[in-house]
């Protein structure tokens, strides 16, 4: 029996974003929409054109630069918003506008202060604007977890004869439990007179920890679109994680009968790729793509796993793409080599500069460290797009830390800042501490640090540190990334790239709605 489409639709870079803290610049927003077309997400939700200029542009360039995917970008139901998201979508191969209208009592009477009959007009309008930029309209219920049934299904009735051709049930506070959401589902199903002329969609809040419960109950009860994000990230505590119901519809097909057309091996470094640019770390033991989430550690697991993987294992850690520190390519490798396996990880360059570049940069690696494995390379590839992409201002030339038992840390650096070469030298609480003094020294920024965080980026005390720094000035929030086989060069690195964010006027200014 041929076996219907889950349509996975990414909000990471929407909903994802509205994170504090996860803010996007353009580039950044393509990197991620590149992967996941290479992932082959059905939909990729790429930001909320009406927000500001900056996230427009962004929708702008994803929608002229994927070809795979649908593109889709969110607007509230008013005409201004619904006609930029129009226009920011339109470009693409095949566009898509969501319009969303808060639905519950609460919403409706203390935020929109509107009475219900009027939301259904708005709703309705909006739907028919959407639709004079393309015949892909998704209308979202916002709060419907706290809707009424009856009111619920009047709404939806009206957008789907409007020309809705998705309709999206979102549990936006994250309240409800898996049986009630399942049968919310089905009831709208069973009682929506035209229900079968729209495709059923969920999007789950993680509030309760029960994002992925609930979506994967709609399924069960007829949702053939489901909302989700990279890491499940998201407002306060996110959304459904995308690889938690990819790998769990794969997993127990005895259960579902649909199945999606996710690449399942591009999830980690998907995963990796959110983590680094957003700054938002993955926990160890988080499901499929935690550094612990294939790791057994009791003696009675190994010996089982041993003996027969099936005894622990529910799923091969290479169908998500661990691929176990796979060593690639040495101090000793030629240009075509490194290209090829670029190629092979699904990572293009834009030009030959970039490449030579890039090249360079991994020469410089390979010095320092014999073993390159394909997370170095994904790490190099992040760090250079980061620093080209953004069309640097600062530059760090160089940096010299002193550490000793029993003094006080010091940094020297010679920084760039417009072209100009500068050095200064600090004292700080650590060689870290030092060096972001030394820096702030020149710079005067006086942003305030946020987060700053290191990770290995393989295992090995040769292993490259990557760092995120996360800054904030103004109302502004940016993220910096840095990996160098030295942490203090790294943290350094990734300071002069949050700098450089800062200083570029292409991050939004107030991703939230
Ligand atoms: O959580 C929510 O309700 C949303 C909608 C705008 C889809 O993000
Ligand atoms: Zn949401």
């Amino acid at each position: 029996m041929t076996k219907e489409k889950l349509i996975i639709f990414d909000t990471t870079m929407r909903d994802g974003e509205q994170s504090p803290g996860a803010s996007m610049t353009r580039d950044e927003k393509l990197r991620i929409a590149r992967q996941l077309e290479r992932m082959r997400v059905d939909v990729i939700e790429a930001g909320f054109p009406a927000a500001s200029d900056g996230d427009f542009e962004a929708v702008k360039a994803v929608a002229a630069t994927i070809k795979d995917s649908t593109i889709c970008g969110l607007a509230r139901a008013s005409e201004a918003d619904v006609r930029r998201c129009g226009e920011a979508v339109k470009g693409a191969n095949s566009p898509r506008v969501h319009t969303f209208i808060a639905t519950s009592p609460i919403h409706m009477e203390k935020k929109l202060r509107m009475e219900p009959s009027q939301v259904i007009e708005q709703a309705v309008r909006a739907v028919k604007w959407a639709r004079e930029y393309t015949d892909n309209v998704e209308f979202s219920a916002e709060d419907a977890g706290r809707s009424d049934l009856d009111f619920l299904c009047r709404i939806l009735e009206r957008v789907i004869s409007a020309g809705a051709t998705t309709i999206n049930v979102p549990d936006t506070v994250g309240y409800t439990l898996p049986e009630h959401f399942g049968a919310l589902i089905r009831n709208l199903r069973e009682r929506v007179p035209n229900s079968d002329k729209a495709i059923w969609s969920v999007h789950c809040h993680n509030d309760l920890g029960l994002a992925v419960a609930n979506s994967l109950a709609a399924v069960m009860n007829g949702a053939r679109q489901v909302e989700c994000t990279i890491n499940g990230l998201g407002e306060r505590a996110g959304n459904a994680s995308l690889e938690e119901i990819v790998m769990a519809v794969r997993t127990r097909q005895d259960a579902f009968s649909c199945v999606t057309n996710i690449d399942t091996t591009q999830i980690v470094p998907a995963s990796r790729l959110v983590s680094g640019i957003t700054g938002f770390a993955v926990q160890p033991n988080k499901a499929i793509v935690g550094a612990n989430a294939f790791a057994h550690e009791a003696g009675i697991h190994q010996d089982g796993v041993l003996k027969s993987r099936d005894t622990y294992e529910i799923m091969r850690a290479e169908d998500v793409g661990w691929n176990a520190n796979k060593l690639v390519l040495g101090k000793h490798s030629g240009r075509n080599a490194f290209k090829a396996r670029l190629t092979e990880l699904g990572i293009e360059l834009p030009s030959d500069e970039a490449l030579q570049a890039a090249f360079k940069r991994f020469k410089d690696l390979a010095d320092k460290k014999h073993e390159i494995f394909d997370e170095d390379l994904q790490a190099l590839i992040s760090e250079e797009a980061a620093e080209t992409l953004d069309g640097d201002y600062y530059h760090l030339i160089s940096l010299a830390a002193h550490s000793e038992t029993g003094t006080v840390p010091t940094a020297s650096i010679v920084l760039s800042a417009g072209g100009k070469e500068q050095p200064a030298r600090a004292q700080g609480s650590g060689p870290v501490d030092a060096a972001f003094k030394a820096i702030e020294s020149i710079v005067a920024s006086g942003a305030e640090l946020l987060l700053y965080s290191v990770n290995n980026i393989t295992s090995g005390t040769d292993s490259q540190g990557e760092v995120t720094v996360r800054l904030s000035k103004s109302g502004r929030i940016v993220n910096g990334l840095g990996a160098d086989t030295d942490i203090v060069v790294a943290s350094a690195k990734a300071y002069v790239s949050a700098l450089n964010k800062l200083h570029s006027k292409l991050e939004r200014v107030n991703p939230q709605l």
